[in-house]
């Protein structure tokens, strides 16, 4: 919108460890946005919209989402952002169903690496390893977002994570956690939210022969195909070997992909938009997960007139908007080596730490997208069960409420909770719930962070 390119900026200098990290605002504090340098020369950014319809009333403590994109190299501020829940899609036009309309939204490009969020001179050592380093860089973050903000400490924020962000979500949950206990971080946590993530990578390969096979995108050979290389996935994780898992996954991805003719890992009714002659060997390591998620959206764009490009659109305009982006620094320049850093852990289930949280009364929502296929519903619930939670059995053997939007009477999910575990399973959707479902997933996320606007 023309609104975009009129706002007035004031850049605003904070002081951070004693040094000046920069961040800006627009005149009217309805969005802030600025760089933490989480680690000595390794740069997060964050950018936060005060919602329009916020309300005032103490006893209803308007909420805030902390969306956490997945890849992991896929930036939240730019995809979750344009292409699946904030105010503007990406042609800059306002988006209907935006979750502003129940929260305050603040995203992050994480790991550092991902989107603006950048590491010095490309330098190996400071990209993120592991799950919990990268949770240990979001809670500095946090640290230095919260504490200096007294009126965000009111608010309950809710983590809200997407595919792998999911095992950033659980990570960061407990490492916040931490810092609260130890006075170290000031915020009121609200509960976390895990839409189709990635929480336990064995149980989604071997979900993905027998889902295939049911709904006919597979056929018995196929299905055989997929299942022996889940077994060496099985094994290779067993015996410690995670890099190792992590090239089989990419090795079963492609096997899947020539045996069902190219089906769509994020929506198993459609192709994917790739030809699968250039699924080449070393494409398929460096992140192919990623690329198969931006064409995912993509493809989904209506394109009339304007262009969509999220590329274009994030080192373009939203460039020039923000202002405090260094000249060198190009939105997802550094994605791909941020999946690399991440090739050890990437397989590495993160069922503990979901249990964990359980087990100290965090609110712990999973919702799943019925046509996903690469965190499908059948993995979802295949790990669920392996939960220690002594709560798990009762949740098991309860009834479901289904779920509908406005005035339709088409059954669009069910629900069911027990006690701080709650399960959506939404129909119609793939793995990007918010953008195939729009209603129904506002409605969720207005019941999760039980939003006073629940009724507008
Ligand atoms: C989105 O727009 C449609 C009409 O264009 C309207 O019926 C619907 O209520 C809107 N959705 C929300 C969440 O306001
Ligand atoms: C901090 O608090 C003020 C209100 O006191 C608000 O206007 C501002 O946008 C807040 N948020 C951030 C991220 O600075
Ligand atoms: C968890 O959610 C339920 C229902 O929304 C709510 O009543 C409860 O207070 C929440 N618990 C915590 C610890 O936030």
């Amino acid at each position: 919108m023309e609104k975009l390119y009129v706002v007035v900026f004031i850049l605003a200098f904070f002081w951070v460890h004693g040094e000046i990290a920069n961040g800006a605002r627009t005149q009217d504090g309805s969005e802030a946005w600025g760089y933490v340098e989480v680690r000595p020369k390794a740069h997060m950014f964050w950018w936060y919209y005060r919602s329009p319809f916020r309300s005032q009333d103490p006893n209803k403590p308007w909420p805030i989402i902390l969306w956490l994109q997945g890849g992991p190299g896929a930036s939240g501020v730019g995809i979750g952002n344009f292409e699946e829940i904030g105010p503007l899609d990406t042609f800059l036009k306002p988006r209907n169903s935006t979750w502003l309309r129940k929260a305050d939204l603040l995203f992050v490009d994480n790991p550092v690496g991902t989107g603006y969020s950048f590491v010095e001179q490309d330098d190996k050592n400071l990209f993120v390893k592991t799950d919990v380093e990268a949770a240990n860089d979001l809670t500095t973050l946090l640290i230095e977002i919260f504490n200096r903000n007294e009126s965000l400490q009111k608010s309950p924020l809710y983590l809200v994570a997407e595919s792998y962000g999911g095992k950033f979500a659980v990570t960061l949950g407990l490492s916040a956690l931490e810092a609260m206990e130890a006075g170290k971080l000031k915020l009121n946590f609200g509960g976390i939210a895990l839409g189709d993530t990635w929480i336990s990578p064995e149980d989604f390969v071997f979900s993905w022969g027998p889902l295939l096979k049911d709904v006919s995108r597979l056929d018995n050979d196929g299905a055989q195909k997929s299942n022996s290389l889940a077994q060496q996935i099985k094994q290779q994780l067993d015996t410690g070997k995670f890099v190792e898992a992590t090239e089989t996954w990419s090795e079963l991805e492609s096997v899947i992909s020539s045996s069902s003719n190219s089906v769509d890992f994020y929506n198993f009714l459609l192709d994917s938009g790739m030809d699968p002659v250039s699924l080449t060997a070393s494409e398929l390591k460096r992140g192919i997960s990623k690329k198969r998620y931006s064409r995912y959206l993509n493809s989904l764009r209506p394109s009339p007139g304007g262009d969509g490009n999220i590329d274009s659109l994030m080192n373009g305009p939203i460039k020039k908007k923000l202002k405090i982006i260094p000249d060198g620094v190009q939105w997802g320049g550094q994605s791909d080596l941020v999946f690399s850093a991440l090739e050890g852990d990437f397989m590495r289930p993160r069922i503990n730490e979901v249990d964990e949280l359980l087990s100290k009364g965090v609110n712990i929502t999973l919702y799943s997208g019925q046509l996903d296929v690469i965190c499908s519903t059948k993995g979802t619930e295949a790990w669920l069960e392996k939960l220690k939670w002594d709560g798990l059995k009762t949740f098991l053997s309860m009834d479901r409420t289904p779920l509908y939007c406005e005035d339709e009477k088409i059954t669009k999910g069910f629900k069911k909770s027990y006690r701080n575990l709650h399960f959506y399973w939404i129909l119609g959707a793939g793995h990007f719930v918010p953008v195939d479902q729009p209603c129904v997933a506002l409605d969720m996320v207005s019941r999760i962070t039980r939003s006073p606007a629940a009724s507008i």
